[in-house]
């Protein structure tokens, strides 16, 4: 038969899960395995928060408010940003396939750290756009050298902080030295998943930069510290301009109303 499936899907492979611990232990004959493969966390949720979850269930004959108006008013309140600011997604992940879903035109360029967050590429090559891998440097981002890979058609640089699966950090130094040296029409995403584990003193609150004039995107998820990820539910601080291009692009319920 006639090769249907668009070009460009070639280049990308299907993201691996880890397998369902009861398999792995029935296979191996143990119990009591611990699953490393996704960061999760190995507690249940707060207990408000399964509280809350229950009540919800009672409303799932409804569709889910689609703006996911009260947590971006939570969230607003919370960090200090409007919540035209704000969106709301299946999970960070699906905020970085948004991205560059508005962002990235056939040809255009994505500079991420090698290795970094597996997603970062795909999203990439799904728009027919090229990851610029920038190896890391004593297993941290190098952003002297990702400040140099940029050229006239990057639109977007990832800066994974902390990296996933290496556990550095980028220093706020290091951080406001790279966006002086990026143009400004980049957009500068900071992926920060793990942002409430770090203990360390020189790391940068995305959410600094976020009110400077410049397309930059903080990225956090309720999915690690919270104990969600099986909920599915992240958030994202962008420009107006970009969460008012994501609304177009995004499924109108994308986030369900449990996890809300
Ligand atoms: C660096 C990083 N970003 C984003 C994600 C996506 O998390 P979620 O889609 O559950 O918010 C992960 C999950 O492993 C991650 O490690």
């Amino acid at each position: 038969m006639k090769d249907i499936i668009r070009r460009g899907l070639e280049d990308i492979k299907p993201y691996e899960p880890g397998r369902p611990i009861e398999l792995v232990e029935k296979e191996l004959g143990i119990t009591e395995a611990i699953k490393l493969a996704s960061n999760e966390s190995p507690y249940a949720p707060f207990p408000k928060v399964l509280e809350a979850m229950r009540e919800s269930l009672l409303d799932v004959n409804r569709y889910p408010d689609g703006g996911s108006t009260f947590l971006r008013e939570g969230l607003s309140n919370k960090l200090g940003v409007p919540a035209s600011r704000i969106m709301v997604g299946q999970g960070s992940n699906e905020l970085l396939r948004l991205l560059a879903n508005v962002l990235l035109d056939p040809g255009d360029e994505a500079v991420m750290a090698d290795p970094s967050f597996i997603v970062y590429p795909t999203v990439t090559k799904l728009m027919n756009a090229k990851p610029i891998l920038v190896p890391l440097k004593d297993h941290a981002h190098d952003l002297d050298a990702m400040a140099k890979a940029i050229t006239p058609r990057t639109k977007m640089v990832f800066i994974c902080n902390p990296n996933n699966p290496t556990g550095t950090i980028v220093t706020r130094d290091e951080v406001e030295r790279f966006i002086e040296s990026v143009p400004e029409d980049v957009v500068i995403v900071f992926d920060e998943a793990y942002f409430e584990l770090v203990r360390d003193n020189n790391y940068p609150n995305g959410m600094d930069y976020i009110n400077e004039d410049r397309p930059i995107v903080v990225l956090r998820t309720f999915s690690k510290v919270h104990g969600l990820a099986g909920c599915r539910i992240g958030y994202g601080i962008a420009p107006e301009f970009i969460i008012t291009a994501v609304n177009k692009v995004r499924e109108p319920f994308n986030v369900t109303s449990v996890a809300q």
